[in-house]
C-alpha cells in the first residue's frame, strides 16, 4: 500500500531535478501525476531550462511504476497554462489532490548591478508563479473539500544570501504566500506548507556560476568538484555534502500524506543542519 494511493499530484517544474524526484516519488506511492514545465529559455538565466528529453525521461519513469502521467508544456508565469494543466489533469485523471509548486530559476548579480529584467523574471517565476499555481488548484480543492499544497522555498527564504537579492525576496515571499493561504483555506481542509532545501544537486547547481559561488573561488575558476567539496561545509550533518533531490521529495511525501493530516502553515528546512550553524565572515573588511 502506498502513502498516496488514489491521489493525483500536480508538480510544477516537474520534468527534472527536484520536480522529477517529486513525480517519481508520488507515483511510487500510488499517485497519478501531472507535470508542467517550460521548454523556453529565460534570457536572464545562465543555465538551460528543461529539455524535451527531460520530459520524456520523467514520463518513462512514472509509467514504469504503472501510474498515469499528464505532461504539459507551459509557463508558471501564465495563469492560462496552469489552468490548462489543472483542466487536463481533472479531465484525464479525475481530480487534483496535491500541488507541489516547485518550478524556479536562479541567477546571480550584486544588487546594484542587477538588471530590471533579472529582478522581474525572478519575481515572476519564483514568487508570482507559486501564487498562480496555487490559484489554479484552489477552486477545485475547495469543491472537493480538501487538498495539500507544498511550496518549495529555500533556506534563502529564511536567511539572506549575497548576490541574489531577487531570489531571497521571492523565497521569503513564498513563506508569506504559504502562511496566508494556510490560514485562508484551512476552513476548506486545504493544507499549505513549505520546504526549505539546502544545497541540492540539480541542473540549477550544475553551471559555472554555482560552482564559483559555492566554492568561493573567483569568477570562472570554480569546478564542480570544488562545489561538491564545499557542500560538506555548507551543511552541518555528518556525511551530507550536496543533497540528493530525493531528500526533498521524501519531505513533500510526508507533508502530502495522512501522516501530516494536522500539519499546516509550517516551514520545514531540509538542509542537513545548515541553518543551525553560527555565522562566519570569510572575507572581512578591516
Ligand atoms: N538546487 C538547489 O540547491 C536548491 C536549493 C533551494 C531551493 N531550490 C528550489 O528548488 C526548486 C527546484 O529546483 P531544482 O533544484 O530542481 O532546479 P532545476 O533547474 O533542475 O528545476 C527547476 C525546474 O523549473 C522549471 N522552470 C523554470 N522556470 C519555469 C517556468 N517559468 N515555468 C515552468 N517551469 C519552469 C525548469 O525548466 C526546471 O525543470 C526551485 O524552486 C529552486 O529555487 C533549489
Amino acid at each position: 500500500m502506498g502513502m498516496l494511493d488514489g491521489k493525483v499530484a500536480l508538480i510544477t517544474g516537474g520534468s527534472r531535478g527536484q520536480g522529477r524526484a517529486h513525480a517519481v516519488t508520488c507515483a511510487r506511492e500510488g499517485a497519478d501525476v501531472v507535470i508542467i514545465d517550460t521548454l523556453t529559455q529565460i534570457d536572464t538565466v545562465a543555465y538551460p531550462m528543461a529539455q524535451q528529453a527531460d520530459f520524456d525521461d520523467t514520463v518513462r519513469q512514472v509509467e514504469a511504476l504503472d501510474r498515469r502521467i499528464v505532461s504539459v508544456v507551459g509557463d508558471v508565469r501564465k495563469q492560462a497554462d496552469l489552468d490548462e494543466a489543472v483542466t487536463r489533469g481533472i479531465a484525464e485523471l479525475g481530480k487534483i489532490d496535491i500541488l507541489i509548486a516547485n518550478a524556479g530559476i536562479f541567477s546571480l548579480a550584486p544588487a546594484h548591478e542587477m538588471t530590471d529584467e533579472m529582478w522581474d523574471d525572478m519575481i515572476a517565476v519564483n514568487l508570482t508563479g507559486v501564487w498562480k499555481s496555487a490559484k489554479a488548484v484552489l477552486p477545485h480543492m475547495m469543491e472537493q473539500g480538501g487538498g495539500s499544497i507544498v511550496m518549495t522555498s529555500s533556506i534563502n527564504g529564511l536567511e539572506p544570501g549575497a548576490n541574489y537579492v531577487h531570489y531571497c525576496a521571492a523565497k521569503f515571499g513564498v513563506v508569506g504566500i504559504m502562511k496566508t493561504l494556510a490560514l485562508e483555506y484551512a476552513r476548506h481542509g486545504i493544507r499549505v506548507n513549505a520546504i526549505h532545501p539546502g544545497a541540492i544537486l540539480t541542473p540549477m547547481t550544475s553551471w559555472q556560476g554555482a560552482w564559483d559561488m559555492m566554492s568561493g573561488k573567483p569568477a570562472g575558476e570554480g569546478t564542480e568538484a570544488d562545489m561538491l567539496e564545499a557542500g560538506y561545509s555548507f551543511h552541518a550533518l555528518k556525511g551530507n555534502g550536496f543533497l540528493d533531490p530525493q531528500r526533498i521529495a521524501d519531505t513533500a511525501l510526508y507533508l502530502n500524506s495522512d501522516l501530516a493530516s494536522s500539519v499546516t502553515g509550517v516551514s520545514i528546512p531540509v538542509d542537513a543542519g545548515h541553518l543551525l550553524m553560527p555565522g562566519y565572515n570569510a572575507d572581512p573588511v578591516k
